[in-house]
């Protein structure tokens, strides 16, 4: 039997933590030979709450989860935590911007990034959910100077899936066939959905679309928006597929992508693509022996340089925003 890996997840009482618990303890994340720890984290107003979720944990009886420990404490969290999946923080609700929430949950996640330093595993992988996902993520890192940068990462996961799924429905193939999406910058109405190096397994997705019209006025517009198009159906913001996205993350971060393929993911960048270093842009990354590497030398057209550099700039002014949540800055 492997020993348990410790998994700290914050906002654990939350509807993302809702969808996201049960399935990492079944297995789905780190798989079904690999036995876990829970380490639970939420303010205390929602502890309560948590508690029942505990109950629902233990009444599953799920044989991989050896352990759940529930807290308010970031410290006792994060303690020994292999895996950080930090999605407590204020959602958006109808009619507030993103930036509202800048403030707000920035102190969450610099708080937390100091709990980290002191407390999780040297090689912690940290997911952030919690919005702004990819300032926060900055937040962290900058406040956690003891562990790698390379150790954070924020969730471009789900914006992925979505143009995967988008592309899939407009040319008619099944979503397993498309490979090489990329979503580029924030995770934010500026993100850049990029379908110009996806491949079906019958030919270049740009050739099959063969709607330039579409995919300039419809697909990117609508994946920048989907995110406020599911809170304007739902009246609350996307759970079950951020909490999909979080497992497809984490679970390709550690196994590895699969071939001739590709994941986006908020990390800290290397200076590729003329997007200076340290700033958590989505980037295009393939991931093996437990770690990721960007992918290299695409080729950038002009409209693309455009698109790339809008959601740059915005991260440059969230950066501007918390630039007093920062360590050393
Ligand atoms: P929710 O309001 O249902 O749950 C949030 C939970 O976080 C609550 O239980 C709350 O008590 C807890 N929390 C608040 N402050 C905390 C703190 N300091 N420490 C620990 N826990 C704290 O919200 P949700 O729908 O689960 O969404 C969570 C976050 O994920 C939001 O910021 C939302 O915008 C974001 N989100 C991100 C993506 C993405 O793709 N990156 C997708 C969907 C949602
Ligand atoms: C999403 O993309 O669904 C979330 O980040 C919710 C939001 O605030 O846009």
């Amino acid at each position: 039997m492997k020993p348990p890996v410790r998994i700290a997840v914050t906002g654990a009482a939350g509807q993302i933590g809702y969808s996201l618990l049960f399935r990492i303890a079944a297995g789905e994340m780190l798989g079904r030979d690999q036995p876990i720890i829970l380490q639970l984290l939420d303010i205390p107003q929602s502890l309560p709450s948590l508690k029942g979720v505990l109950m629902e944990l233990e009444d599953c009886a799920f044989p991989l989860l050896t352990g759940v420990t529930t807290t308010d404490d970031p410290r006792s969290a994060f303690r020994d935590a292999g895996i950080a999946m930090l999605v407590g923080a204020r959602p958006r609700s109808k009619g507030m911007e993103r930036r509202d929430l800048l403030e707000a949950n920035g102190v969450i996640f610099s708080t937390q990034g100091r709990a980290l330093d002191e407390a999780a595993c040297r090689d912690v992988k940290v997911l952030v959910v919690g919005n702004p996902a990819n300032t926060n993520a900055y937040i962290a890192m900058k406040n956690a100077p003891g562990l790698n940068p390379g150790n954070f990462s924020a969730m471009m996961r789900l914006d992925h899936n979505r143009a995967l799924s988008q592309v899939a429905a407009k040319i008619g193939r099944p979503v397993s066939s498309i490979r090489k999406m990329i979503v580029w910058g924030n995770h934010s109405p500026t993100q850049y959905p990029d379908l110009n190096h996806a491949e079906a397994d019958d030919g270049k997705v740009r050739d099959l679309v063969n709607d330039p019209e579409w995919v300039e006025n419809y697909f990117i517009p609508h994946m920048q928006n989907r995110g406020t198009e599911v809170i304007a159906a739902r009246g609350l913001s996307s759970a079950a597929s951020a909490a999909n996205a979080a497992i497809g993350h984490v679970r390709d971060w550690v196994f590895g992508t699969r071939e001739d393929d590709w994941v986006s993911m908020g990390i800290p960048s290397d200076g590729s693509y003329g997007i200076p270093e340290g700033v958590m842009y989505g980037f295009p990354v393939t991931c093996s022996g437990s770690a990721y590497q960007l992918v290299p030398a695409l080729e950038i057209s002009e409209f693309d340089r455009t698109k790339m550099d809008i959601t740059y700039r915005e991260l440059m002014e969230e950066r501007e925003s918390v630039k007093h949540l920062l360590l050393n800055s």
